[in-house]
């Protein structure tokens, strides 16, 4: 007679079964990157993402969020379908619960059954910062991109977005570092095709760091109050895939705006956009709807760009004097290696 293994103490495998989305070694595993906005899981308790490929389930457990692969190890289902009671994520298939950390506590169908340590959700990285859950898949070797405005009482602050755009993240970045197509995708706000001109301006490259100062354009709605202002940006790179700009008017008034791209997949990219200004007569819904309307306007041309992964040869496409600074952009992606969403 055989003896059939008990299905209940038969050890559970020692590594999770592979995914159809295996993990690249890209360096973005080494970068923090947002996945959601900390407010939105909080007020759900949980809900999915993608990174990288990798499908994640970020979870508000004791006061805090925690990002985990979003794969039960009983038998693969989803755990962003799940819910969040109690401080703990139950699987939505057969209710097995994990409490904060990702260890399982408890076999609903075996509750005499302690599970065993290997009975783990793979968790990683996570921290909240700007409103935003990020995370870094792997061993983090950068901080968190600054956004000093964000602790500047003098700066009402508010996210827009995310953006979806079926394009890689660095299209999606070397879209926010261009000024020359104001006149053309934004014209009547950010520029006009009557002075499509624009002027030399500084460039400072220190590391993965990049700062373009000194480029004044007219524009004749800048903010969304529809009083036309001669402005100077300052655009900067933050990482592979943050950067912000400080659009500075004559009279002092300051409109920033941060970005930090998802990268889903290679072609697919969500922006978090966080708009900070310094002076009053805006609501946070007129800026909001004021971003919501220019990220429309770029988002076909964008979505357009051929090959959709950013090309790193710099003989690959045509570059002009005022492309300087997505020069600089895709010489920084390439010193650092990045392979994710670039050809
Ligand atoms: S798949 Fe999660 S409890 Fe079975
Ligand atoms: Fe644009």
């Amino acid at each position: 007679m055989t003896t059939q293994a008990d299905p209940v103490t038969t050890p559970l495998p020692h590594s999770l079964p592979a995914l159809p989305h295996t993990l690249t070694g890209d360096v973005l595993h080494t970068h923090w990157l947002p996945v959601a906005s900390a407010a939105q899981v909080q007020e759900r308790g949980l809900l999915g993402a993608q990174l990288l490929n990798e499908p994640l389930v970020v979870a508000w457990l004791n006061g805090r969020c925690e990002v985990w692969q979003d794969l039960c190890i009983h038998r693969g289902a989803k755990l962003s379908l799940g819910k969040v009671e109690g401080g703990q994520l139950h699987c939505p298939y057969h209710g097995w619960v994990y409490a904060a950390g990702g260890q399982c506590v408890k076999f609903p169908a075996h509750p005499e059954q302690t599970p065993p340590a290997r009975a783990a959700a793979r968790t990683y990285r996570a921290r909240e910062a700007y409103g935003l859950v990020w995370v870094a898949l792997g061993e983090p070797a950068s901080e968190l991109p600054a956004f000093p405005q964000w602790d500047d009482a003098s700066f009402q602050k508010v996210w827009c977005g995310p953006y979806t755009f079926r394009a890689s993240a660095p299209r999606v970045v070397e879209n926010f570092l261009d000024v020359a197509h104001f006149p053309y995708v934004h014209g009547g706000l950010l520029g006009t095709p009557e002075m499509p001109e624009i002027p030399d301006y500084d460039l400072a490259v220190e590391g993965t760091h990049i700062t373009a100062s000194g480029i004044r354009v007219y524009q004749p709605d800048p903010d969304g109050t529809g009083v036309g202002r001669y402005v100077e940006y300052t655009y900067r790179v933050l990482g592979p895939l943050s950067a912000s700009f400080d659009k500075v008017s004559d009279d002092g008034r300051v409109f920033s705006i941060f970005m930090s791209v998802t990268p889903v997949s290679e072609t697919l990219s969500r922006a978090y956009f966080a708009v900070a200004l310094n002076y009053p007569g805006m609501s946070d819904d007129a800026l909001r709807e004021f971003q919501d309307h220019v990220a429309s306007q770029d988002l076909p041309v964008v979505e357009s760009q051929w090959p959709e992964r950013l090309p790193l040869d710099l003989q690959a496409e045509l570059h002009l004097r005022s492309d300087r600074v997505a020069i600089a952009y895709r010489r920084m992606l390439g010193m650092i290696g990045m392979t994710f969403g670039t050809a």
